[in-house]
């Protein structure tokens, strides 16, 4: 698929946002554009970092929206181990997607299954040295696919190129499954590397300290929006 055909959606990780006043700031980037909240759920077991848990989902979850009262989606990217338990508590929480590493669950596919019946939608993430094999067995029940472009576990680490090539695989097994199944790439997207990410195919991009460390979070995701209008076609 043409990029120009596929609809981009600017993620913002909370990561990076000010923990002091997570509210006001999920509302500020909403306002400057974002598409989805995008929140990095890490336990200090399966990654070597803690942030936060379901209740401040829940807490935000009412500010979640845009002016005009459209509720935005929450993105839920699990940094845990075990998943079930925790997903379970999201989904009460108010998450929208929920995704999971597939080696922290020992059951992947009963996890996707859970998941989708607590009503929300399911996606797997990838780290930098794993590849996509699993998808060969589940890429019919899932709604995303998660790249990781950095190892997981702190914002504002740099973008690691051998993921291009696994973004162009992910990318080649959404149109085989003919599914409409979103792409999306987490760690070190920056203005200036936007369009080369959606070019290898990623057509969802989480950003945290590309956004929140600037004044101004519409001009950032304005000039993303502006990079990425420019995106050469994914190779087919
Ligand atoms: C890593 C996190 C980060 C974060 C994005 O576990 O998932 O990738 O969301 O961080 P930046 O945009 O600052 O690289
Ligand atoms: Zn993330």
């Amino acid at each position: 698929m043409s990029t120009t055909a596929r609809q981009f959606r600017i993620s913002p990780s909370i990561l990076s946002a000010d923990f002091s006043r997570l509210g006001a700031e999920v509302a500020q980037v909403i306002a400057g554009g974002a598409d989805w909240i995008h929140f990095d759920v890490m336990d200090n077991h399966y990654v070597p970092n803690l942030t936060f848990g379901p209740m401040i989902c829940h807490a935000l979850k009412p500010h979640a929206k845009t002016a005009a009262g459209i509720a935005v989606p929450i993105d839920v990217h699990l940094m845990v181990e075990p998943v079930d338990a925790l997903a379970a508590s999201f989904a009460e929480a108010g998450a929208d997607f929920i995704s999971f590493h597939p080696d922290a669950s020992p059951h992947t596919h009963r996890s996707i299954q859970a998941i989708k019946a607590a009503g929300c939608k399911a996606g797997l993430v990838f780290n930098p040295a794993r590849g996509l094999e699993v998808l060969d067995w589940v890429i019919d029940d899932i709604d995303l696919i998660l790249i990781m472009s950095v190892n997981p576990g702190f914002g504002g680490q740099t973008f690691i190129d051998t993921t291009l090539r696994k973004i162009e695989d992910a990318r080649k097994r959404i149109e085989q499954s003919g599914r409409d199944i979103r792409l999306e790439v987490d760690g070190g997207i920056k203005v200036d590397n936007i369009a080369r990410v959606a070019s290898a195919g990623a057509d969802t991009f989480v950003a945290g300290s590309a956004i929140f460390t600037q004044p101004d979070y519409a001009a950032v995701i304005s000039a993303m929006r502006t990079e990425l209008a420019g995106a050469a076609p994914a190779r087919d």
